[in-house]
């Protein structure tokens, strides 16, 4: 009698629209297609490291497609991270567990640092495998992450209620969006929702730069200007945020009047986009057919539009940031969209 496979599923860091249908793509095929065993840990890694979980059948899977959020929770554990205040070997309980509870595979769906935990795991002969999540879309080694294409979505949707609002005030209105170290969202989102300004930390700018462009287009007679910022650009530590700081700094430089909305949390809620729920069972299926055939250590990527699996090794840790040839960038040059630049 053949041993079935029994697999672990954790959802790790930020959570994003679309971990559910990657719980439901990894679950259904390896149940359906190859038989397997599946369980969920919950919270994250720390589910792992205290051997909290569930067990997950075809039925558990059903309905969750559409789900915002993760059915599994999520967590910032490190595992490998040293606490002061508890000195807990966390390693050691992760191989215990996965060991008593006979765990062929744990599928790790984070980002660039939940990446990097499961590397490490795989060092220790845990079997692992990737796949990579974040609206941010940061993760090295693939082209796309799921939870990007929601996020920009939303703040699209946004970005088009601040026209109609800028133009009757005749305002300039600066929108804050995330996006932690990466500009990916704001470059996406600001293009697809006609930012005339697109602030993102790949790029340096100078305020005067802004406030030029700003001022140039009301000499024009263009009612108003939108200007898109990633939450991580530089900006003054005495001020609030990124979106404070360059507001205000619009509004004492040019005299026109500006404000500010920060989107927040809002870019990680709700149900994942069409595309999303698409990328992100094509990567839970595809992480299944790699456990299948027994190739750990490794994250579900999408390459030039193909799905494969690159070694944990190559992107544990890494982030994907914008070049500064990047073609979309290019375009938005070409078409008089400012970041910022001194020309
Ligand atoms: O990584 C996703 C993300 O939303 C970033 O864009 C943001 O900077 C960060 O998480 C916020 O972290 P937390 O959810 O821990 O507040």
């Amino acid at each position: 009698m053949i041993k079935k496979k029994r697999i672990g599923i954790l959802t790790a860091g930020g959570d994003c629209p679309g971990l559910n249908a990657a719980i439901r793509g990894v679950g259904k095929t390896a149940i359906v297609q190859y038989d397997m065993e599946v369980i969920g840990f919950t919270a994250g890694y720390s589910g792992l490291i205290n051997k909290e979980y569930v067990e997950l059948s075809a039925s558990d899977l059903s309905g969750i497609l559409q789900l915002g959020g993760t059915i599994l929770g999520t967590s910032r554990e490190k595992p490998y991270k040293i606490d002061d205040n508890n000195n807990l070997d966390k390693p050691a309980m992760i191989k215990k567990n996965y060991e008593d509870l006979g765990l062929d595979c744990v599928v790790c769906i984070g980002g660039n640092g939940t990446m990097k935990t499961a590397y490490k795991l795989s060092k220790e002969g845990i079997n692992v495998v990737g796949i990579p999540k974040t609206i941010d879309n940061d993760v090295y080694g693939t082209d796309v992450t799921f939870g990007f294409d929601s996020a920009v979505s939303i703040v699209t949707e946004a970005i088009d209620r601040l026209h109609t609002t800028a133009n009757s005030h005749q305002r300039a209105m600066v929108i804050e969006v995330m996006g932690h170290h990466a500009g990916w969202i704001a470059l996406y989102s600001g293009m697809a929702g006609g930012g005339d300004v697109i602030l993102i930390p790949e790029i340096n700018y100078d305020i005067d730069y802004v406030c030029k462009k700003i001022e140039k287009r009301f000499e024009d007679k263009k009612a108003y200007s939108i200007v898109v910022v990633a939450e991580g650009i530089k900006f003054p530590k005495k001020e609030a945020s990124a979106a404070s700081y360059i507001s205000s700094s619009i509004q004492k430089k040019t005299g026109i009047e500006t404000r500010y909305t920060t989107l927040g949390y809002i870019q990680r809620g709700g149900s994942p986009s069409p595309m999303d729920r698409i990328l992100a069972t094509r990567y839970g299926s595809f992480a299944a057919e790699m456990i299948a055939q027994e190739k750990f250590g490794t994250m579900v990527a999408m390459i030039d539009n193909k799905l494969t699996a690159v070694p944990l090794e190559e992107v544990g840790g890494k982030l994907r940031l914008i070049s500064f040839d990047d073609p979309l960038v290019k375009k938005a040059r070409n078409m008089g969209i400012s970041f910022g630049e001194k020309k």
